[in-house]
């Protein structure tokens, strides 16, 4: 796939099955107690710096932005018109947009957080650094990022790309995510790995990074963890 044909296969794919795909996941936290815990403690650390909503981008059907929502200011964007239109119906209320993750309409350190809920999974490898060019672009110093997605089994080992239901994905190196937020200045602040036998979809690692966007230069990796036990 050449140039930006991954974005048109994407959004026709996910146009096709957008109902099917909201009826499917829309319970999806239900039964995910540390899910829920994770996205909270996100929302808590957003709404703590008081730098801006929170963008759910690649938001799908909206479930993920409700529920962020429900706790702060956030709005969804996503690349599939037909998912927006089922995002604004079933969430009204709520700002959803149609756009791309890699060129966003949202001004510099105009949010104060990034959400990307297993949405970076259909950009191919040589395309993610626009992804993260603009996340790191539209946080705003001391906001955060929460980014979801089926990891490879060891966090160093390269990308690869898997079967999906929908399109094309790759699964990713957690090593090598993270490196690239922090060539831009988003700094892992902690990582949530479910092993494989965990993610009931495929068996592959699922993760959840959180990062924060570099304050004035501080170094802000292992602080959500707390201050290290003595
Ligand atoms: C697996 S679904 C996840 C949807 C939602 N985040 C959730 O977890 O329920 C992937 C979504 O990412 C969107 N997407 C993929 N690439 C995108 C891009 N470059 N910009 C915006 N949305 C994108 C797709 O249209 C699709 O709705």
């Amino acid at each position: 796939m050449t140039g930006a044909e991954f974005l048109e296969t994407t959004r026709t794919a996910y146009d096709a099955r957008a109902a099917e795909y909201s009826a499917l996941f829309r319970d999806y936290l239900a039964d995910k107690p540390l899910d829920r815990a994770v996205i909270d403690t996100f929302a808590d650390l957003v709404r703590a710096a008081d730098a801006g909503p929170i963008a759910d981008l690649g938001c799908g059907p909206g479930h993920y932005t409700a529920y962020l929502h429900a706790r702060g200011p956030a709005f969804g964007i996503d690349l599939s018109p037909r998912m927006i239109e089922l995002a604004r119906l079933e969430h009204p209320g709520i700002a959803f947009e149609t756009g791309s993750m890699s060129a966003l309409d949202l001004a510099d350190g105009g949010v104060g957080g990034v959400f990307s809920h297993h949405s970076i999974i259909h950009t191919p490898p040589e395309r993610l650094p626009e992804v993260f060019d603009e996340f790191a672009r539209v946080l705003a110093p001391g906001g955060r990022l929460l980014l979801s997605f089926s990891a490879t089994d060891d966090p160093a080992q390269p990308a690869e790309p898997y079967d999906h239901a929908v399109t094309p994905a790759y699964r990713w190196s957690t090593d090598l995510i993270s490196g690239m937020l922090r060539e831009r200045g988003v700094v892992e602040t902690a990582r949530v790995v479910f092993p494989g036998e965990q993610d009931e979809r495929r068996g592959f690692p699922r993760v959840f990074l959180l990062a924060a966007k570099d304050v004035a230069g501080k170094d802000v990796a292992g602080q959500d963890a707390g201050p290290p036990r003595r």
